[in-house]
């Protein structure tokens, strides 16, 4: 039985990577886009790759931390008018609570997007295509460096936890680019998300 499920399902990954590949060739051989002027109008990805990089996020859970919650009618849900935009830059955090000693280690915000731990606070990151405060200025390679080097942009500062980077550095190069073209895709949200507080900061603030 077990064998003959294998024998079935085995050559779909082989045969969806091909279909990946060939896409991504034909896309690159139709554009022009090598030459034109940086301010041209990016050439959108074909519809197959925006949704595997749709349930790569959906599976990947990175709503869980990008996108807010809010109180909906029976409980906290994602706030689906910001979706995967991050801290919302109106929710200013007070410091956060200090933990007795103890296993405790972290606390969070109501909304999921706001961590506090040894690494001072952390606010997740605004995901949306928008060009002032989200990912709308980088390039497929910058955001495969920073998920693969867990630095901002590959070269920058080192990102925070909970950011899973040990778990997302894993992702191959398709599954990347697929990510980054949904991401690229949704609607944009302006939305600038706090710069972290160092540990030594937050300490100060909550004696205050
Ligand atoms: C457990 C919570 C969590 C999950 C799940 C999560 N992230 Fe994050 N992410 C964060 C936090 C917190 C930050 C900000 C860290 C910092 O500022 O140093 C962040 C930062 C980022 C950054 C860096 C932005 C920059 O400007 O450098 C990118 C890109 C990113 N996340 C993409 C993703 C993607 C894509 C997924 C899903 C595959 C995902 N994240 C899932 C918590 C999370």
């Amino acid at each position: 039985m077990i064998r003959s499920v294998t024998s079935i399902s085995a050559p779909l990954p082989f045969a969806v990577a091909v279909a990946v590949a060939a896409v991504g060739l034909t896309g690159a051989g139709l554009s022009t886009a090598a030459d034109a002027p940086a301010t041209a109008a990016k050439p959108s990805p074909p519809a197959d790759r925006i949704e595997r990089g749709r349930y790569l996020v959906d599976t990947g859970g990175c709503g869980d931390c990008h996108t807010p919650l809010k109180i909906g009618k029976k409980g906290p849900e994602p706030d689906l008018a910001r979706l995967l935009s991050g801290h919302p830059e109106a929710l200013k955090m007070p410091p956060a609570p200090k933990l007795p000693a103890g296993p405790w280690l972290v606390t969070v915000a109501a909304t999921n997007t706001a961590w506090s731990g040894p690494w001072g606070v952390s606010f997740t990151a605004n995901l949306t295509p928008d060009a002032e405060t989200g990912l709308g200025g980088w390039s497929a390679k910058q955001f495969a460096d920073t998920m693969r080097t867990g630095k901002h942009l590959g070269v920058g500062r080192e990102i925070l936890p909970p950011m899973p980077i040990p778990a997302y550095k894993n992702f191959n190069d398709v599954d990347l680019e697929a990510i980054f073209a949904y991401l690229q895709s949704i609607p944009a949200v302006k939305n600038r998300v706090p710069t972290p507080v160092p540990p030594a900061a937050e300490a100060t603030a909550a004696k205050k």
